[in-house]
């Protein structure tokens, strides 16, 4: 049995993204995260704190990780929690994003966990319902949970952040797991590197403050984290692109590629992955390099610790 979770205060009322966090409060998530994953291997996972609460989930685009942990944390903490049917909804009649969000919000719900394809998507219901938001994904700007159990899964292994060297590799210009990743890691006084081929430069590149690379070689040597990014083939227009053969080829992680990040470099990919484009089938499935899996059990912790903090 463990002791009791101390729920901290943080500075947001909304999680929009990383970059409105405080050092403090990522802090006191990344802490409160490691209480909820102590309690998620215990046979009983429950810890009630949100009983008689409410949250929504309102995905606009397909998960598999973010919304089901999501709902796991939220029965886990206790609360009631809807996932709304959007292809069953008024959506699909034509009601608009604000007039759903008026809507839902007229039923006192007690948070809502947002998924959608613009970039402020979060922000703008926010301004219309009277509850706290996450943003669980939006467009090409914040996928901020996916950052904080990206930076505990590297905490849990590494113990701190501080000066690590992150390379994130692959499809920058439509990743928003990188962007939220850039502000946090920035934050804690990580290294980052942008490693991308030419056709994923991101356009907004001049924002950053990193190392680029376009060779994947080069950007992974001496580095202790190799983070991979999913080709958002949802989000690219472009018909040039190399075939999946030709890209594993140049940009796609294996063992040998490996072999030039520090000897006890991590591999980490947010998910889903593109199998044999990305990364190479066995070193995703290697426990000893990848922790892909600990990631999606990160996030069940990191999400239970968000609502047992915003919810008020
Ligand atoms: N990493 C991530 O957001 O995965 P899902 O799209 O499955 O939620």
């Amino acid at each position: 049995m463990i002791k009791k979770a101390n729920i901290p205060e943080i500075t947001q009322k909304h999680l929009h993204g990383i970059k409105n966090l405080s050092i403090e409060d990522i802090n006191k998530i990344l802490e409160l995260s490691n209480f909820f994953k102590l309690k998620n291997r215990e046979k009983d996972k429950n810890y009630p704190i949100l009983k008689g609460r409410t949250i929504i989930n309102l995905f606009f685009e397909p998960s598999t990780r973010t919304l089901i942990s999501f709902e796991i944390a939220a029965k886990r903490l206790g609360a009631d929690v809807i996932n709304m049917n959007i292809e069953g909804s008024s959506l699909r009649k034509g009601e608009s994003l604000h007039d759903t969000a008026q809507t839902l919000g007229a039923m006192n719900p007690d948070l809502v966990v947002i998924r959608h394809g613009i970039d402020n998507a979060s922000k703008q219901i926010s301004e219309i319902i009277n509850c706290p938001v996450i943003n669980a994904g939006e467009g090409i700007n914040e996928h901020p949970t996916q950052a904080l159990l990206d930076a505990y899964t590297i905490v849990d292994n590494k113990r701190s952040l501080k000066n690590i060297t992150v390379a994130i590799c692959g499809d920058l210009e439509h990743s928003r797991v990188a962007r939220s990743n850039y502000y946090l890691l920035k934050k804690m006084e990580s290294n980052v590197r942008f490693v991308y081929p030419e056709f994923f430069k991101p356009k907004d590149l001049n924002r950053y403050d990193v190392e680029t690379y376009t060779n994947l070689e080069e950007g992974i040597t001496g580095t202790d984290i190799v983070m991979m990014l999913r080709i958002q083939n949802e989000r690219i227009t472009d018909t040039n692109l190399p075939s999946k053969e030709s890209y594993f080829e140049e940009f796609g992680l294996t063992y040998e590629k490996l072999k030039l990040a520090n000897p006890d470099a991590l591999v980490l990919h947010p998910g889903p992955i593109n199998r044999n484009v990305e990364i190479e089938d066995r070193l995703a499935d290697d426990l000893d390099k990848s922790v892909i899996n600990e990631q999606v059990e990160n996030g069940v912790a990191v999400r239970m610790a968000c609502l047992s903090i915003m919810v008020k």
